[in-house]
């Protein structure tokens, strides 16, 4: 397996407890990176700060809810107080939302998905990212899915939340150009995770269905991909979509 250097570095994974993000976390750790594990489900990280190269590696997890802006302020502190410094985010926690039509969406399932999937990427990004202006050094890659380019029937709000982490982080990517600071996102199609307990059936049959490779995305295959934007080998792109989508974007 090929490795980026992330010797020296220090990396915020959230959602890391589980899924793709602790699979990006063992890929940095890797490399040789410091990470802190940012999540809300303190049983998965308790798990996963003791499995695999997190138990041998310098991890530090924080308990923390992302749609709470405090709170991600004070993990924030947590993690500088730890490691001095923050040169990756890798911004992966989300939830899949229910699985309805428009029309039958419940207006709180709405700004719950909202909320967790496009208002603490904001939250996240911001507090983050004001740490690495100071430094003029940082990479943030955020998770976002085909779903925000094509939008999932029966999963508008995941979708719409989804489009607008692209949109975020085509922003803050201009923001931040003239220093030495990468924001890119990802957009991969589904991956067999335990987020697939919170779809319906149809729903996962319907995603495989479009995908041309004929199969899940694995996570290794994501963290691949998010280990090389994560990396100072990536130097120039920024504000970018990346597809790992096995073959169904168009665009
Ligand atoms: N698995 C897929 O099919 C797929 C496809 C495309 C994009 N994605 C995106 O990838 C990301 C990771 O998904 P996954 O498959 O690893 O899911 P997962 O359920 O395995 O992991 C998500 C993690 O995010 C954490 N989390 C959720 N809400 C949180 C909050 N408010 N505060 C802190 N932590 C929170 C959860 O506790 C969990 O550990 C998500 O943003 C998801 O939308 C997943």
């Amino acid at each position: 397996m090929n490795q980026y250097d992330f010797t020296n570095r220090a990396a915020v994974v959230t959602g890391g407890a589980q899924g793709i993000g602790y699979a990006v976390a063992q890929r940095l750790l890797e490399g040789g990176a410091r990470v802190a594990l940012w999540d809300r489900d303190e049983g998965a990280l308790f798990e996963a700060r003791a499995s695999g190269r997190c138990r041998l590696g310098d991890v530090e997890s924080v308990l923390v809810n992302l749609t709470d802006r405090e709170a991600v302020a004070h993990a924030t502190s947590r993690t500088l107080e730890r490691f001095g410094q923050i040169d990756v985010l890798v911004h992966s926690a989300g939830i899949a939302g229910a699985n309805a039509t428009v029309v039958d969406y419940a207006p709180e399932e709405w700004a719950r998905v909202i909320d967790i999937d496009l208002n603490a990427a904001f939250y996240v990004n911001q507090a983050v990212v004001k740490t690495m202006i100071a430094r003029g050094y940082g990479r943030i890659v955020n998770i976002a899915s085909i779903a925000g380019k094509e939008g999932n029937p029966n999963a508008s709000a995941y979708s719409a939340a989804k489009a607008g982490v692209i949109a975020l982080t085509k922003s803050l990517g201009k923001e931040t150009a003239g220093l030495d600071i990468a924001v890119n996102a990802v957009t991969p199609a589904a991956a067999r995770t335990k987020i697939f307990d919170q779809m319906k059936q149809e729903h996962i049959d319907y995603m495989l269905s479009k995908i041309p490779r004929g199969r899940f995305v694995e996570v290794k295959e994501i963290a691949a991909m998010v280990a090389w934007l994560a990396s100072s080998e990536n130097s120039f792109m920024t504000g970018a979509v990346f597809d790992l989508s096995g073959g169904r974007a168009t665009y």
